[in-house]
């Protein structure tokens, strides 16, 4: 087996091998009203995946059963990334579930497609989200719920974070002066994580895991104010759908095809929006056929990849991590499930599974790559499964492989 090298990613996207957003250096612009074409539109319907119902409570969970909601789109839409296009809220718009454009006040460029290696042939594509406001794909999350809750009519809402949501709505919330918000924090998440305090974001630091810090998020909502939802948020799964529709539309440009995703979960969230993206993206439609999805967790906290196999062997065993620990902080969730059987259903359907990677993998996957494109430590962990996947053989055939690197340096 042979490792291709390819160039540098970021250079490779700026000389056009994938289009996209090539310079490193992409920001948000704050929305003036000028920009807005047709603002109000009839929200989709929002309806819960397990009983149908159309009842939500504010944070967007199923009033009847608790389930997680989704939007239903008109199916064909053809909404697609151009080159040139500065604001992914508003070339997506028809895929979002947003009804007053208005309200939209985070524009965010779409992110670097790179062609950062080959595999015996196989391409693996990187969607680098480093290059967000805030350093990581979380960015996205926060631009479509923030307009989502201020037009549910919240004013403070609560959540927990293992630091990079956090980050990202410490910044969004700079837009939205009429809302505020209390997150919960593991008492071992670095200030400096947060980036620069925002006097709309309370701060309370909890002893013990992240577990323990939503489990406070959880009780102590008080009077006036809304539980965020955390993996049941409507508006941050829109969100973070469209890091893979721009991918998907720049591999399409450049040619290529992707059928194999990667990403790494905490909570899953993430490739519960890829399958999203799949199931509306006209580039896949035009594949023919969704990608395979991978969730991809470190060893040393692996709940999912656990009871993963667990099912496979026919068991349905649920082994809560106590004491989560590892590398890549960001996706340390000792007890993801009150989401695993959403995204163990995204990743069956699709024929994709799970895959861990140990520290000294994911210590490789830094030292091959961390010079060419921003990459943190949880991004590492779905490139280090990349690798993993090829060695195992699970690549053999591909045309083409996309990771996700959710986060870049610190994130
Ligand atoms: C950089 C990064 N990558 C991946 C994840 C995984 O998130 P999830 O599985 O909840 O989508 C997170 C969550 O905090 C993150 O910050
Ligand atoms: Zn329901």
């Amino acid at each position: 087996m042979s490792t291709t090298e390819t160039g540098t990613g970021v250079d490779r996207a700026a000389r056009g091998v994938v289009t996209g957003v090539a310079d490193a250096g992409v920001g948000a612009t704050r929305r003036t009203g000028d920009d807005v074409a047709a603002p109000h539109r009839p929200p989709p319907a929002l309806i819960c995946v397990d009983c149908g119902a159309s009842d939500q409570d504010l944070s967007g969970k199923c009033r009847h059963c608790g389930g997680m909601v989704d939007a239903t789109y008109p199916a064909a839409v053809e909404a697609v990334l151009r080159p040139g296009d500065t604001d992914t809220l508003a070339t997506y718009w028809d895929l979002l579930p947003i009804p007053d454009r208005t309200t939209c006040r985070i524009a965010l460029e779409p992110t670097p497609t790179v062609l950062l290696t080959e595999l015996d042939g196989v391409p693996i594509y990187a969607k680098v989200e480093g290059v967000l406001p805030t350093g990581s794909t979380k960015d996205r999350l926060i631009a479509v719920s923030l307009p989502l809750l201020l037009e549910r009519g919240v004013e403070r809402f609560v959540f927990s974070s293992t630091g990079n949501t956090a980050a990202a709505y410490a910044w969004g919330l700079q837009f939205y002066p009429e809302l505020s918000a209390r997150v919960y924090l593991s008492d071992e998440v670095p200030d400096s994580q947060l980036g620069p305090p925002n006097p709309a974001m309370e701060v309370v630091r909890v002893q013990g895991d992240y577990v323990a810090a939503g489990n406070r998020s959880r009780a102590e909502v008080g009077p006036g104010e809304t539980p965020e939802g955390g993996f049941f948020n409507l508006g941050r799964r829109e969100g973070a759908k469209l890091a893979y529709l721009e991918a998907f539309d720049d591999v399409e440009r450049g040619g290529g095809q992707v059928d194999v995703v990667v990403q790494a979960v905490a909570s899953g969230l993430g490739i519960v929006a890829a399958a999203r993206a799949a199931e509306q993206s006209a580039a896949v439609r035009r594949w023919g056929r969704g990608p395979r999805l991978y969730c991809a967790q470190q060893t040393s906290c692996s709940p999912m990849v656990k009871a993963w196999r667990d099912a496979l062997n026919g068991s349905n065993l649920r082994r809560v991590e106590e004491m989560p620990e590892g590398l890549a902080a960001a996706i340390l969730l000792g007890d993801p499930f009150s989401s695993f059987d959403y995204v163990a259903k995204a990743a069956r359907d699709s024929e994709g599974g799970f895959v861990d990677v140990t520290s000294s993998e994911i210590a490789a996957a830094l030292q091959r790559h961390s010079h060419e494109v921003p990459l943190g430590d949880s991004a590492a962990v779905a490139l280090a499964s990349v690798y993993r996947m090829w060695e195992q053989g699970d690549l053999r055939g591909s045309q083409g492989v996309l990771v996700a690197l959710t986060g870049g340096p610190g994130r």
